[in-house]
């Protein structure tokens, strides 16, 4: 094991550079690690997807968020931009905006009434000359100095994302040529929000996110991908790493020669079943509404945004530490504007497939809480990341943990750890 000093000092254990394959299991248990990723991951140089351009249609328009643990309200002024702020009165801390979202003029504390503008700047304190010609603030005060912190924010494909760092390179070269190809393949024309949920995930924050970017898992875990062929390792597809590692794609296509393979069958798995049928077919029937005939593309950009689309299901992912072993997995289900009727239909009854009680996604919720109870005394052991090599290279396997080094190796850079 190395230790490194990062800036702040806080005494953090990574482990030796140029081993990707192994992840110590304390960097789930520790409290002063998500202290350190607060801020040097969230709060650092990197952009964090903060809501949807479509929430906020209109000038006024805001949504409260996260930045990791910080709380974030996303707001578009009457010049048409849309800014970002700390979610913290400068007064003394309460939450400026309590609801999810809406429109509003600008934003009033309910503790004191500080006033706030939609862009974060403090504007009004609430008998600031005293009463009477007594009390109220020092003449000295100077409210311009005094507000939230303000993020940087960018948008991309109608995706919102903020950033604290002034090193942070632009949005579009954080993620890379392919990834923002990925995004914009599904994100290429005005969307609409069909709904969201929120669940509350039983583990540290990096067992999801290491998740979405585990392809090997996915026709493992997921016995209804396998039996009704929607996601098998032996389709056409492939795993995307970003430059950076942080940033990946795994994709796959419906390929007949692949249907028929017997991989699965000598495996024994749980996940082989034949015999299964659905009363109601029509929850597969999709329609291959980018012509590429990719079925399943999971994207996600470093730290914690994911798209999702799995067939006509269009999905955004934010995920956020909530505590050491609680994290928040925010969903938006996304059509387009033009959808037709049947295709609507079609987004709707997927939807079933993939969400905390669908018949995919409820897995991704439980397997990671295993981990976190697996592991309860296993702080000083290492996981094994071996599928496939030791590379963080794109390839067109998926039988490989290729993705989810690339995740341990932006998030080394990002910690401080040795590269
Ligand atoms: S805490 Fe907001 S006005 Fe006092
Ligand atoms: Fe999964």
């Amino acid at each position: 094991m190395s230790v490194t000093a990062p800036a702040n000092n806080a005494p953090l254990t990574f482990w030796p550079p140029g081993n990707l394959t192994r992840v110590p299991y304390h960097l789930y248990q520790e409290p002063a690690v998500l202290d350190a990723e607060q801020q040097r991951i969230f709060e650092g140089a990197t952009w964090n997807y903060l809501c949807l351009e479509a929430e906020l249609p209109q000038p006024g328009g805001y949504r409260t968020t996260f930045l990791g643990r910080m709380p974030v309200v996303v707001a578009r002024d009457s010049d048409g931009e849309v800014y970002a702020f700390e979610n913290r009165c400068s007064h003394r801390g309460a939450l400026i905006v309590l609801d999810d979202g809406g429109t509003a003029r600008d934003f009033q504390c309910v503790y004191h009434a500080w006033r706030y503008d939609r862009q974060g700047n403090l504007k009004g304190i609430a008998f600031q000359n005293g009463v009477n010609g007594e009390g109220g603030m020092d003449p000295a005060f100077c409210m311009k100095s005094h507000g939230p912190r303000k993020l940087r924010t960018s948008v991309f494909c109608g995706l919102v994302f903020g950033s604290l760092s002034d090193d942070v390179p632009d949005l579009e070269d954080y993620l890379g040529p392919e990834i923002a190809r990925g995004i914009s393949r599904v994100l290429h024309k005005p969307v609409q929000i069909l709904g969201r949920f929120k669940q509350t995930l039983p583990n540290n924050w990096k067992l999801y996110v290491e998740n979405v970017r585990d392809t090997y898992h996915a026709s493992l875990l997921h016995v209804f991908f396998t039996t009704f062929r929607l996601n098998r390792l032996s389709q056409k597809g492939g795993v995307v790493v970003s430059e950076c590692g942080g940033n990946h794609i795994s994709f796959s296509a419906i390929d007949p020669i692949a249907e028929n393979g017997e991989d699965y069958k000598t495996e024994e798995l749980r996940s082989e079943k034949d015999d299964f049928k659905l009363e109601d077919a029509t929850l597969l029937k999709g329609i291959d509404e980018f012509g590429d005939g990719v079925t399943l593309q999971i994207l996600s950009v470093f730290p914690g945004f994911v798209l999702a689309q799995i067939q006509n299901t269009i999905a955004v992912r934010q995920v956020l530490p909530e505590g050491l072993e609680t994290t928040a997995l925010n969903w938006v289900y996304l059509g387009f504007q033009d959808d037709t009727p049947e295709l609507r239909t079609m987004r709707h009854k997927q939807s079933n497939l993939i969400g905390p009680a669908g018949f995919v996604s409820m897995e991704d919720g439980a397997v990671g809480g295993f981990v976190q109870r697996g592991i309860a005394s296993a702080g000083a052991q290492e996981a094994i990341v071996e599928m496939g090599g030791d590379s963080v290279r794109s390839q067109s396997s998926r039988t490989t943990e290729a993705s989810v080094r690339g995740f341990w190796k932006a998030y080394r850079f990002h910690m401080g750890a040795d590269s």
